[in-house]
């Protein structure tokens, strides 16, 4: 949705269907996941249907965001290409952080964090979807010292990947006129100009 004319497009409705679609599935993962990995997680169990259900559906839900996830890499990972401006961005990142952004290296579409977080993203993903599958008794048989490496891997994977989620939702959320890019697809002008100087003028010329 287009709030001003002068807003710019930064995601079409496909690519916001296809990050919803994983970040949903994350969500329903995390909840289902967790119920099996600590009993505290337990009544988790009852959104799905009981805890028979929350262990048929989970693997369910990781063929879809993992599917969802693919195409995503598919689309954005010419964006998120590391150059020597993202990793000088990551070295100041303080900076950001107190506020003081002014100063920081003018960025493209993502900048040096999001890069950062998605290379950290698909490499969990790539850790996180075969380990599921070996642990996935009900279709595959694979060898018992397997399903136990998959066990400490697949776990250790999911937590490590809700914390940098925690972090990605936590940014989009501290970043004001962030949350709209993905729920509307636009940006306004004084954002993109802002956070993404770079971008800003491939996009507008300006
Ligand atoms: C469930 C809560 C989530 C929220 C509120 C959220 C929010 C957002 C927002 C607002 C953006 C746009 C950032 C920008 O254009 O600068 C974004 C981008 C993105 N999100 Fe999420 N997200 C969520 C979950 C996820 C999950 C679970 C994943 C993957 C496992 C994910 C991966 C990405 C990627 C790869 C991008 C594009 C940034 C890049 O390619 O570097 N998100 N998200």
């Amino acid at each position: 949705m287009r709030r001003n004319p002068r807003d710019l497009t930064r995601y079409t409705p496909g690519q916001r269907a296809t990050h919803w679609v994983v970040g949903i599935s994350f969500i329903l993962l995390g909840m289902s996941g967790l119920a099996f990995f600590h009993p505290a997680f337990y009544p988790f169990t009852m959104l799905f249907g009981g805890g028979t259900w929350a262990r048929i559906l989970h693997p369910i839900f990781g063929v879809l965001m993992g599917l969802a996830f693919i195409l995503m890499v598919i689309r954005f990972t010419k964006h998120n290409l590391m150059s020597r401006v993202d990793w000088q961005w990551i070295g100041r990142i303080g900076e950001m952080v107190n506020g003081n952004d002014e100063g920081m290296p003018e960025q493209g579409k993502y900048n040096g964090g999001q890069k950062l977080l998605f290379w950290l993203l698909l490499l969990g993903m790539l850790l996180l979807i075969p380990s599921g599958i070996v642990l996935w008794r009900a279709y595959f048989d694979f060898p018992v010292e397997w399903v136990r490496w998959a066990a400490v891997v697949h776990s250790a994977t999911a937590v490590v990947m809700i914390c940098l989620i925690f972090v990605h939702v936590y940014a989009a959320i501290w970043v004001t006129g962030t949350i709209r890019a993905m729920w509307y697809g636009t940006v306004t002008r004084a954002w993109a100009k802002q956070h993404h100087r770079d971008w800003y003028r491939q996009v507008t010329r300006d």
